[in-house]
């Protein structure tokens, strides 16, 4: 079942500490968001990639795509202030196409089996989003006071992709924008024009790289993957 993926990847380095887009950031010599791209350029079902990015770092990223031989991106928008304005740009970019999978670029350890799920389920569905259970206990806390314990078991944690059927997401990002509303991911968009949303299994490993810890945790996880296929 085949797709396209649209990467926004027009972030900075503020929360990672960095002095620029941590997407650039290096693990075991090779920029982060080259190892996402390698996942999509690997996966057979992977018709299209396409890029949101910074105007003033487009150059450099796109000499990356070429070094790296990524042969499946097709484009780039420009990126905006937001993550959500940068996916909006890129959506109105694309080709019309079946299903679409929005993913963070920042997301390197995205499962192939997981994105197969995700692809399936909103072709048939029409959306459908990665997660993973909470693990921890919940609680809501007001003024340093708990003031609640959330029952867990009908708590996931959200991440990308997130995959929707192209004319969907199209609207629903384009309603956003036109009502001046902000999400925190795609599929709150959908969710507000009272269309379901599927989730699907995910695993834990596909961390967002967000803080500096969130290196120390992607160098493992590549450790252990590289020892994986040497056994
Ligand atoms: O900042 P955060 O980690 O939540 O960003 C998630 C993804 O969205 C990253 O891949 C980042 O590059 C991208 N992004 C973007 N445009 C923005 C902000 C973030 O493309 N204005």
């Amino acid at each position: 079942m085949n797709y396209t993926v649209v990467l926004p990847a027009a972030g900075s380095g503020k929360r990672m500490k960095a002095d620029k887009n941590k997407l650039l950031l290096e693990l075991f010599g090779k920029p982060i968001f080259l190892y996402t791209l390698e996942v999509f350029q690997r996966d057979p079902n992977c018709d299209a990639i396409w890029l949101a990015v910074k105007e003033h770092e487009r150059e450099l990223i796109e000499d990356y795509v070429t070094r790296y031989n990524i042969t499946k991106v097709q484009g780039y928008a420009a990126g905006g202030m937001e993550r959500q304005d940068s996916v909006r740009a890129c959506l109105e970019a694309i080709p019309p196409c079946g299903v679409v999978l929005v993913h963070d670029a920042a997301r390197p350890f995205i499962d192939r089996e997981v994105i197969e799920r995700l692809v399936k389920t909103a072709q048939a569905s029409g959306a459908a989003i990665a997660g993973v259970p909470v693990k921890d206990t919940i609680k809501k806390v007001e003024n340093g006071i708990i003031s609640e314990t959330v029952d867990r078991n009908q708590l996931w944690m959200i991440q990308t992709p997130q995959a929707f059927r192209y004319s969907l997401i199209l609207k629903a990002a384009q309603a956003a924008h036109n009502d001046g509303f902000m999400g925190t991911d795609e599929a709150m968009l959908v969710e507000r024009l009272n269309y379901p949303v599927a989730i699907v299994e995910s695993t834990y490993e596909n961390i967002k790289m967000t803080t500096p810890d969130d290196l120390i945790y992607g160098k493992a996880i590549l450790e252990s993957r590289l020892q994986e296929e040497q056994k």
